[in-house]
């Protein structure tokens, strides 16, 4: 989109209707289920709700709902306290996560954790068979499918975000559920499609409960994304959210502090600039930061408009 085209003024898509739409689907995991909803009071209920959405709760995690009836307190004082689209919606109070049997996290096998691994890889799809013989993070035996990259290998702008979720984990590929959906409203709002980007996750397999991923397991795929970062050899990689970008930056600092500015990051053979900015899930459940995110936009268009 040529610069005269881009009305610096308007907001990217807000998707308010999505966001209700997947609030209305939402189940939340309760730290105290109650035996009935006669234990909370529905403002009780409601703040606990609140509480959960902030902490980013998202997913059913058991196959019943504990509470699910429309009709209950708690999903009438949401409906009347927000907005009454979420009348009908059945909320479920759930046990805590816990992670299942099979769901142990391995720590990764230290010879692994070698940039001289991959190196070998020569190109893109030596780099995908390698990794999907990866035996060095165990979130190998809980995900469905490994989620390697979607876009265009031969895109100027690299997209850089955490972790596949369930969506992507049943679909293999990054940045397909709401969150996905976001960020292609995001990206269209600067004119870029996912025809001119190249989209994938510092982990390659979805942690159980979308849990975020531990130190362990962003060091073991932290010599991967530098070999795919190389093969791809982007003009410019943008993190989305924490997790990348402090694994990408080797950084401490949050992604309030970082994003909003350039980096440089350096592969091994040279130094990429990098712009960090918010998760788009992060967006979904904190929009008021919307703002920030187009500011981080507006930035990345005035770099890439001339390339
Ligand atoms: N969140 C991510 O970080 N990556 C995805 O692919 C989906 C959601």
């Amino acid at each position: 989109m040529p610069a005269s085209e881009l009305d610096e003024t308007i907001q990217f898509p807000i998707l308010k209707d999505e966001y209700l739409k997947n609030r209305h689907n939402k189940t939340f995991i309760s730290m105290m289920p109650p035996q009935s909803d006669e234990d909370y009071s529905p403002q009780e209920m409601l703040s606990m709700l609140r509480q959960q959405v902030e902490m980013g709760a998202d997913e059913a995690l058991l196959d019943e709902p504990f509470v699910s009836s429309p009709s209950s307190g708690a999903v009438n004082a949401v409906a009347d306290g927000q907005n009454n689209q979420l009348s009908e919606a059945p909320i479920a109070i759930l046990a805590p996560p816990t992670l299942g049997q099979n769901e142990t996290v391995l720590s990764p096998a230290p010879d692994m954790i070698t940039d001289q691994n991959w190196a070998g890889c020569q190109d893109l799809e030596a780099l995908r068979q390698a990794c999907s013989n990866f035996d060095g993070c165990g979130l190998k035996k809980t995900a469905s499918n490994m989620v390697f990259s979607d876009g265009n290998p031969d895109a100027d702008i690299m997209l850089i975000g955490e972790a596949p979720g369930a969506d992507e984990d049943r679909q293999g590929k990054p940045f397909v559920g709401v969150s996905g959906q976001l960020l292609d409203r995001m990206m269209a709002s600067i004119g870029l499609t996912r025809s001119n980007l190249y989209i994938s996750n510092i982990i390659l397999w979805r942690p159980p409960g979308n849990r975020t991923p531990t130190t362990e397991e962003i060091a073991a795929f932290l010599p991967i994304m530098k070999r795919h970062i190389q093969l791809i050899a982007p003009k410019v990689i943008v993190t989305l959210g924490g997790s990348s970008t402090k694994a990408l930056l080797g950084t401490q600092d949050g992604i309030l502090k970082c994003r909003g500015k350039w980096h440089e990051f350096d592969h091994g053979n040279g130094t990429i600039p990098l712009l960090a900015t918010l998760h788009p899930a992060y967006l979904l459940r904190t929009p008021g930061q919307k703002a920030l995110a187009w500011q981080d936009l507006r930035m990345l268009y005035h770099h890439v408009k001339n390339f």
